[in-house]
């Protein structure tokens, strides 16, 4: 009963590392962490649908992970297409709307081909939002609304420039910041993840590896945003 009370975060987010880490204490090669990984992300996917929660998104793949080994690389490809297209029954069954942001010029045909079917084909459900960051940085965001912001003024000067209507040119147009950060794995750091959309939200820091990150720890990480004090700079 008391689970239901308690105050739940409106978006919540997740810095996904550790599974080269969690494969190699295995003796395993680092995909077999990706592939563990993904069962981690339907958990939370759960207990988000379960709970009502109405945004939940994960950085998947960044900018710069492009810098990783090629074979690495086509593996994480592969398998997040795969993994997005056979989860495409869960997210009917679940009235699921699925999104993907990022950096469209880089993603693959193949990429490309999975995201429009999943998109459009979940486009009208009204329930969780659940969002994968693939080719994403904060730098990049930040950059690409400037210049479409930049584009706007030249053509209609006079327009408004405050960080409401800076909003509407990030790719999360139309999603409210997440109100809960977390990130697995030990490190304590943001890796150029959404850098504005982040201004005021809760960080929550975990040493588990993301292929252990299951229903427990993600209730435990919603029990301890519950206990924070939000005051957005100003006095109670
Ligand atoms: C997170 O796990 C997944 C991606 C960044 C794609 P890592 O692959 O970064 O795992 P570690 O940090 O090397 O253990
Ligand atoms: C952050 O993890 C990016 C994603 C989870 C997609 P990394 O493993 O790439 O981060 P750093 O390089 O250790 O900061
Ligand atoms: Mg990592």
């Amino acid at each position: 009963m008391a689970e239901q009370t308690i105050k739940l975060p409106r978006h919540v987010t997740f810095i996904m590392d550790g599974n080269g880490r969690w494969a190699k204490q295995r003796g395993k090669e680092r995909v077999f962490g990706h592939f563990e990984g993904v069962e981690s992300v339907r958990a939370v996917m759960k207990v988000a649908v379960k709970k009502k929660i109405e945004y939940v998104s994960f950085f998947a793949f960044s900018e710069e992970n492009w810098g990783r080994p090629q074979a690495e690389v086509t593996t994480l490809m592969e398998l997040m297409c795969k993994a997005m297209v056979g989860e495409l029954p869960t997210f009917m069954e679940n009235n699921v709307r699925f999104m993907v942001l990022g950096n469209r010029e880089r993603w693959t045909d193949e990429v490309k081909k999975s995201v429009e079917e999943i998109s459009s084909k979940t486009a009208a459900n009204t329930g969780l939002t659940m969002i994968i960051f693939l080719s994403y940085s904060g730098k990049w965001d930040i950059l690409q609304a400037a210049q479409k912001m930049a584009h706007d003024l030249i053509n209609q000067p006079g327009g408004t420039q405050d960080p409401k209507s800076f909003d509407q040119y990030l790719v999360t147009d139309g999603i409210p910041d997440p109100d809960l950060l977390i990130r697995t794995s030990g490190e304590v750091r943001i890796s150029n993840y959404m850098l504005w959309q982040t201004a005021y939200t809760e960080l929550v820091f975990t040493d588990v590896l993301w292929p252990d990150f299951r229903e427990k720890e993600f209730v435990d990480a919603l029990e301890e945003f519950a206990g924070r004090d939000r005051r957005f700079g100003k006095i109670k």
